[in-house]
């Protein structure tokens, strides 16, 4: 939830330009204000302007009288917590006097009690946020004569809950940052110092990016940049090279990120696996290496079990992983909502080993199910899209990159079918070290050959693009939907419910087809088109008999099949390639995106930025 962007020039001016340019980029993480602050070349003070809306407002307003000259700015875009979406709880936030101004990413949890104690000391608070207390604190530590640094870090130490802050001090002319929780990145290039919430406004400036860590701040001034703890300890820290090429946070010609996302896929599927799998092994067939994972075979042979913990669409691509993992390796597995373990009185045993699973690595939900898992012993492993995010630093026993490249749209695509892959990956990792042979064998070279033909079979998947948008054309002014599979089918009948729930705004639910009859079919008439994954080799007949149900009833059935399914009655069929079963959520899931995505585009809604969401979810 919101996203914070700083920059500091050592001799440059156009310092408003970069963090409106950067917000423009962060702006997936939320939409409902903005805000921009930089010194003022002139009067030496700090100017701010705020809006409510989207960057566009902002921007407007700030070039409506020609380019400003600044050599420092910090800016924020905003998803609300505490206080509506006006101008004035828009960030940044000032200080009494004026000279400091802060941006802030995260929740302050103590923001009540701070903010009692400094109005009673002749603070002035303007806004309903939690976030302006922070700078009025610095300005109090500053009162008692602590340098800027000293004033940002002893508030560092005061404030409970999350918080990724950007700060600004007119006196000193210089910038802060500070992470504890939300992610913070910066950059030092050319005597240039860079901040933001994650890598994508940076990349198109250098490459070479510092992730913070919890608890550390750095502190630019006069072209030197210093890293420091709040303790007060200086640290040294390196910066790590990213292979993020700019053109890929960019539309390149096609009208939305989403639509751009879905149509990388084929190469991000190559990019996931394409140097951790390879031909032969020690049984034949296929090797995985997962560099990074360092899960021994007394890990694994000692766990019981496997829990994932995970949010939204990344819990759908861990509900899909455990059909993998129990049919491949034999070993039971759980899937838990990151947002129910910590209340749900889960009992962790030291043997297991927790998979957390999430696109941005800095879902709160997600992090502190990990954290309390961690705190139990047991053995944390993730799968992430962004390197550096939270979630990497509380997997003890590694990480496995899902390779997807940034992704903009708020609703995950490319994400998702990679995280699906990494399931795989993992698996079969866990299988090699565990021995496990699966009833019925697995035959390893079929496998082999059907994921190197995988990236081909999803660009098949996406040529049907114009047939998918003509059957969209015929149900987009629909009111419900229902999305049904079975088996390892099923997660991906909710994943394409969330899809177009989320783009849409359309009401859908994913439902195991078998469920129907104990409830759900009531709500058949002929105004509910049904959605059907089905797969020659996964309970077909099962599947055909739940599609009798709905038929008898004058629903509309829509079916997503590797076959041409034995039933008349079928309204639209959308024929897919066929893959080895466990490989199969990442084909179905290509033709559920592009459906949910022109039905969005039909009903002409905010596809890259729909209402309320934003794209990584860091408040409980
Ligand atoms: O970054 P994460 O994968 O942890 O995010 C979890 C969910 O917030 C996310 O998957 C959400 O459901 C997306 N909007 C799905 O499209």
């Amino acid at each position: 939830m919101c996203g914070i962007m700083g920059f500091s020039g050592h001799e440059a001016q156009n310092s408003v330009e970069i963090v409106l340019g950067g917000l423009k980029s962060l702006e997936y993480r939320g939409y409902d204000s903005s805000g921009i602050a930089y010194f003022d070349l002139k009067g030496g003070k700090i100017k701010s302007v705020k809006k409510s809306g989207k960057l566009v407002n902002l921007s407007n307003e700030v070039n409506g009288n020609g380019k400003v000259k600044s050599d420092t700015a910090i800016g924020h875009i905003r998803w609300a917590t505490h206080g509506k979406p006006t101008d004035i709880n828009a960030h940044p936030h000032l200080d009494c006097s004026g000279k400091i101004a802060i941006v802030h990413n995260g929740i302050i949890e103590n923001h009540v009690s701070l903010k009692n104690a400094l109005a009673k000391k002749g603070h002035r608070f303007v806004t309903e946020t939690d976030s302006e207390v922070i700078a009025h604190l610095i300005e109090d530590f500053i009162r008692e004569k602590k340098t800027f640094y000293e004033a940002v870090r002893l508030t560092s130490l005061r404030l409970e809950g999350a918080f990724a802050i950007l700060a600004l001090s007119a006196d000193e002319k210089s910038v802060a940052a500070v992470k504890f929780g939300p992610p913070l990145v910066i950059a030092l290039k050319n005597g240039n110092f860079y901040a933001a919430s994650d890598v994508s406004p940076l990349i198109e400036h250098t490459q070479d990016v510092i992730y913070l860590k919890n608890s550390e701040i750095a502190y630019f001034q006069g072209g030197k940049l210093s890293v420091g703890t709040f303790s007060g300890r200086k640290v040294s820290r390196a910066p790590v090279r990213i292979d993020w090429d700019s053109s890929r946070a960019a539309k390149s010609g096609f009208s939305h990120f989403m639509q751009k996302e879905i149509f990388e896929q084929p190469s991000c599927l190559l990019d996931t696996f394409s140097s951790r799998v390879s031909a032969g092994g020690r049984k034949g067939g296929l090797k995985v290496s997962l560099e990074g994972i360092k899960l021994t075979g007394d890990d694994i042979s000692g766990a019981s079990r496997i829990v994932f913990v995970a949010c939204g669409s990344s819990y759908y691509a861990s509900l899909a992983s455990k059909y993998v993992l129990e049919k491949i390796c034999g070993l039971p597995s759980v899937v838990e909502y990151g947002s129910e373990f910590r209340y749900e009185n889960f009992p962790v045993l030291k043997s297991d080993i927790f998979v957390g699973v999430s696109q941005s690595g800095e879902t709160a939900d997600t992090n502190s199910a990990l954290e309390l898992a961690r705190s139990e012993k047991a053995k944390v492993v993730s799968i992430t899209n962004v390197p550096g995010s939270q979630i990497t630093a509380l997997s003890n026993r590694g990480v496995i990159y899902t390779h997807a490249g940034p992704e903009i749209g708020v609703a995950s695509t490319k994400a998702f079918t990679t995280q699906l892959l990494c399931g795989v990956l993992l698996s079969l990792y866990i299988r090699e070290k565990s021995g496990f042979i699966p009833e019925g064998g697995l035959n390893l070279e079929e496998l082999f050959k059907d994921l190197v033909d995988l990236p081909k079979k999803a660009e098949e998947i996406l040529f049907m693009d114009d047939a998918i948008k003509e059957i969209a054309k015929k149900y987009y002014k629909s009111a419900n939907f229902l999305y049904l599979g079975r088996g390892i089918l099923y997660p991906i009948a909710l994943e394409g419910a969330l899809k177009l729930k989320e783009i849409s705004y359309i009401h859908a639910e994913g439902y195991p087809a078998g469920e129907m009859k104990h409830g759900p079919i009531a709500l058949i008439d002929e105004n509910m088109p049904v959605l059907f994954l089905l797969s020659k080799n996964m309970l077909s007949s099962k599947t055909i008999s739940n599609m009798e149900e709905i038929k008898a009833r004058g629903g509309k059935i829509i079916a997503v099949a590797d076959y041409e399914p034995e039933i008349e009655g079928i309204s639209d069929l959308i024929r897919i390639p066929e893959t080895e079963g466990i490989l199969s959520p990442v084909l179905y899931t290509i033709p559920l995106q592009l459906f949910a995505y022109h039905i969005a585009a039909l009903k002409g809604t905010d596809i890259d930025q729909p209402r309320n969401l934003a794209k990584s979810v860091t408040v409980e």
